[in-house]
Order: structure tokens, then C-alpha cells, then sequence
């Protein structure tokens, strides 16, 4: 089927302008003007901006943690991701039983995923022991497309610096890259436990026992240990500190390369005033919501180029059942929040339309630079002819009000209700066809498995 998106304003992390796309066979086919219309499904998208499908490389769709489950599956994970803009995603594994292969995890979720997604997926191995068997799959998965491995520096299977250093050095030999969750795991537990002996069970000590310095030293240490592995590919996931972006900032300076970093829409709007709210627990996740002061150094990392990609971390439980475990006690409550859908529609609004990033940045930052780290790039993240053809369109001269209401996941809050968006998401583009254009129409298991090549 041919479909032509005229009449729009294209745009990539490097350019705007005027053009129609031309799409068959499920990619784009050409860029330009006068394609012949006979036989076109034609949507007009004059005085909208027509960009790739936004790529979320940090989700937790579905996640067993303890005694709680995320409250999506692949099906609903996915429609909520489209209906946001996001055509494809990258999931980190839970963790599995004890001494549990990294095959035996990722066999497991890609059948799930094959049966409910409705968008392509990549998967992150997640390491949580090290052994040589263990880096013998990190090379084999490594060929079949799961080029990229998550690590803990904290939670149950944190890993220690020798462990750590073996998966770095087999990553730098293989060019796979080491997403890195950065957070001292020693600070931490000092400072959970004496704030329950004392009583302090409030959301609020969950910001306060994850100290910005327990974010920062775990960057520094990570980053060292990257630079011993003559230089390892390490991306910090979910950076949320001005002291663990400084940390980033020297080490480039000292000529490391091969760092890449993330952050959040989460520490990009919300601070740890939300934790004094009412409905506080919404808002436990590691790391925590932090201080102004930091949510500013973040969207100035954004601008310079220091911080690389905006992913979600979404990671969904209900709040009338699941985050109440909390209620007597933080360090009870699931840690993650919801934001697979809202991501790109809230940068948008909060990036582009209040100038604190250009919309090449925008691009950048949420389809191009993720799928380019990731080994995605120019299949997704782009619009070129030979690109799979995902595409999202916004009209940024409409406004909405955010409401759990209207978005297509399966939890019971955002972390923005009531907050005043610039700009609307009108349709998405997913392989050729609209699957959401104010209504969401695709069926499970039409997305399939990314193999993502090495870093270049
Ligand atoms: O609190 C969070 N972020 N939960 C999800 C797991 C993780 O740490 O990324
Ligand atoms: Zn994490
Ligand atoms: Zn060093
Ligand atoms: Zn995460």
C-alpha cells in the first residue's frame, strides 16, 4: 500500500523543511515533492511537524520485582507507547532466578513480546552475576542482535567493581554497550536504615536516602572503571543530578570517550516537593525526584550536548493497590513510575515550546541519538529513504491538558495530571500505517524483534 504525508514540515536532528514523504513496502521510499497521488492514502499535514517515530530506549513494560508486577504487558506497554509517538523500544530485562542464564531471560520475554507487541523491540541483556559463561552469551547474544547489556550498581544483584570491570572489558572487545544504573548501593542502605530506626517512613526519605552524592560517586566509580577497560562503552541510564552530570562532563574532559547519557521527562519536571504531596508515593522511583537546582543543570546538559538521549525508565504500578505498600513505609513501596506515553508529547510542550531545546535537539535527543548508540540507526531514528517508515506528527498549535483519562496504558495516574501541554501527537505511523490517529488501531504481535548491530 503507497501512503503520502503531504504539505509538512519535516524534521531530523539536523534539519527542518518543507516536503512530502512518499511510503511503500512499509519504509519510506522518497522524500520530495509531486508524488503521483493515484492510489495514495494522502494525510495532509500542513502546519504540523512530521518526525520520526520517537524511540524509547529504557523501559520496564513488564517487569516482575519482588511481589509486584508492572501493570502493562506487552500489548498495553506498547499501545500506550504508540498512541505517545513511540514506534519502537528497548526493554531491560527483570532480573531472573538465581544463577539464571541471560539466554533464558531473553528467551522468555521475546516470546512474550512476539505474541503482544504492536511496535518492533530490541532487549537489553540484564547482567546479574558474572562468571565466564556469562561473557561467553554476551558475545553470542552480541551477534544475534542484543548488542547491549544493563547492569545494577545497586537493588539485589548489584555488582561488585571486579565484576563489573570483566563486563566492561568484554563489552570494549566486542563494541556492545553497558547501560549502567549509577547509584551507591552502601550510601543507600546507611542511610534507608537509619531513617526507618528513627521513624522517618514518609515518600520524602526516599529522596533523602538516595542522596545526589550516592547518584555522583557511582558515576565517578563507573566511569573510572570504563576508562581502566581501555575505554568501554558505558551509557548511565536516568542521570537526575547536577553533581552526576559534572562527574560526566570531567571525564570527557579528561579525553574518555565511548560515554553516552540519559535522562528522564520525570527529573526534567517534577521535583522532590512531590513527595510532601498527598499522593507522594506516586512518585517513588530510583533515583528520586531531586531539587530545582538540578532540574535546570539537566535541561542545560540537554542544550550542550552533554546529556545524549530522553528515554521514559517507565515502569508502571497502580497506585490504588500496588504503590499503597508504601503507606507506612517508603522503602516498602515499588519503585518505578509510569511515562512511556507521555515522554514525547511533555518534551515537546516542555523542550521545544518553552525554548529550552530547538526542535533538531528535540529530534535528537528522542529518536536519533538513542537509535544511533543503540545500533537502530538509520532504520529507526530518521526519516531517509530506506528508514522503516515510523513517523510521528504533532500539531503545535493545539493544547491539551494532561489526564490519565486519556492515555492507553493500563496505570492508574501520570505523574503530570493537570499539567498544560503545547502540542498534540495526531498521528503515528508505525511500518507504513496509521495505527493511532485519535483512536488506536493495531493488533498484538505486529511488531517484531530489532537486531541491533554494535556501536560504530
Ligand atoms: O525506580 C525505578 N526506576 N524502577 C525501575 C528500575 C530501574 O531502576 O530502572
Ligand atoms: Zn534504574
Ligand atoms: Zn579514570
Ligand atoms: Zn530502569
Amino acid at each position: 500500500m503507497k501512503m503520502i504525508i503531504k504539505n509538512g514540515t519535516i524534521v531530523t536532528a539536523n534539519d527542518s523543511y518543507k516536503a512530502d514523504i512518499l511510503i511503500e513496502n512499509r519504509q519510506i521510499k522518497a522524500i520530495g515533492t509531486d508524488f503521483d497521488t493515484a492510489d495514495a492514502q494522502v494525510i495532509n499535514a500542513a502546519d504540523k511537524y512530521v518526525m520520526p517515530g520517537a524511540v524509547d530506549v529504557h523501559t520496564h513494560i513488564d517487569l516482575q520485582a519482588g511481589q509486584f508486577h508492572t501493570s502493562d504487558d506487552f500489548f498495553t506497554g506498547t499501545r500506550a507507547a504508540v498512541c505517545g509517538g513511540t514506534t519502537s523500544v528497548i526493554e531491560h530485562l527483570a532480573f531472573g532466578p538465581k544463577n539464571c542464564s541471560l539466554r533464558y531471560q531473553i528467551d522468555k520475554y521475546k516470546k512474550n513480546a512476539n505474541e503482544k507487541t504492536v511496535i518492533d523491540y530490541g532487549l537489553h541483556g540484564v547482567i546479574q552475576y558474572v562468571d565466564d559463561n556469562v561473557l561467553k552469551e554476551m558475545e553470542q547474544l552480541t551477534a544475534e542482535g542484543i548488542s547491549s547489556f544493563k547492569i545494577y550498581m545497586t537493588y539485589n544483584f548489584a555488582l561488585d567493581d571486579a565484576s563489573i570491570l570483566r563486563v566492561l572489558k568484554k563489552a570494549q572487545e566486542l563494541n556492545a554497550v553497558i547501560a549502567v544504573h549509577c547509584e551507591n548501593d552502601t550510601m543507600i542502605n546507611y542511610l534507608r536504615q537509619k531513617y526507618v530506626r528513627e521513624g522517618n517512613i514518609s515518600p520524602y526519605y526516599h529522596a533523602l536516602s538516595r542522596s545526589d552524592d550516592s547518584e555522583a560517586e557511582a558515576v565517578e566509580r563507573v566511569l573510572h572503571l570504563a576508562h581502566i577497560a581501555d575505554d568501554a562503552p558505558i551509557y548511565i541510564v536516568h542521570l537526575s543530578t547536577k553533581k552526576g552530570l559534572d562527574v560526566i562532563r570531567q571525564a570527557r574532559s579528561n579525553g574518555q570517550k565511548n560515554i553516552y547519557a540519559e535522562t528522564c521527562p520525570q527529573y526534567l519536571v517534577c521535583d522532590a516537593a512531590c513527595y510532601k504531596r498527598a499522593d507522594g508515593l506516586k512518585y517513588v522511583m530510583s533515583p528520586p525526584l531531586r531539587k530545582k537546582e538540578d532540574i535546570t543543570a539537566l535541561w542545560r546538559g540537554l542544550a550542550d550536548g552533554s546529556i545524549d538521549v530522553i528515554a521514559t525508565d517507565h515502569c508502571p504500578f497502580y497506585w490504588k493497590s500496588d504503590k499503597q505498600a508504601g503507606i507506612n513505609d517508603f522503602t516498602k513501596c515499588p519503585n518505578g513510575a509510569p511515562g512511556i506515553e507521555e515522554r514525547a508529547i511533555i518534551m515537546f510542550s516542555e523542550g521545544v515550546m518553552k525554548d529550552r531545546i530547538t526542535l533538531n535537539k528535540y529530534v535528537e535527543l528522542l529518536c536519533t541519538k538513542p537509535a544511533c548508540i543503540y545500533g537502530m540507526y538509520p532504520q529507526k531514528g530518521t526519516l531517509l529513504p530506506g528508514s522503516d517508515a515510523d513517523i510521528m506528527i504533532i500539531d503545535p498549535s493545539e493544547n491539551q491538558k494532561m489526564n490519565i483519562n486519556n492515555l492507553h496504558g493500563t496505570v492508574d495516574y501520570t505523574l503530570y495530571e493537570g499539567l498544560n501541554v503545547k502540542g498534540k501527537i495526531i498521528n503515528v505511523i508505525r511500518a507504513g500505517e496509521i495505527v493511532y490517529d485519535g483512536n488506536f488501531t493495531a493488533d498484538a504481535g505486529t511488531g517484531s524483534f530489532i537486531e541491533r548491530r554494535v556501536l560504530k
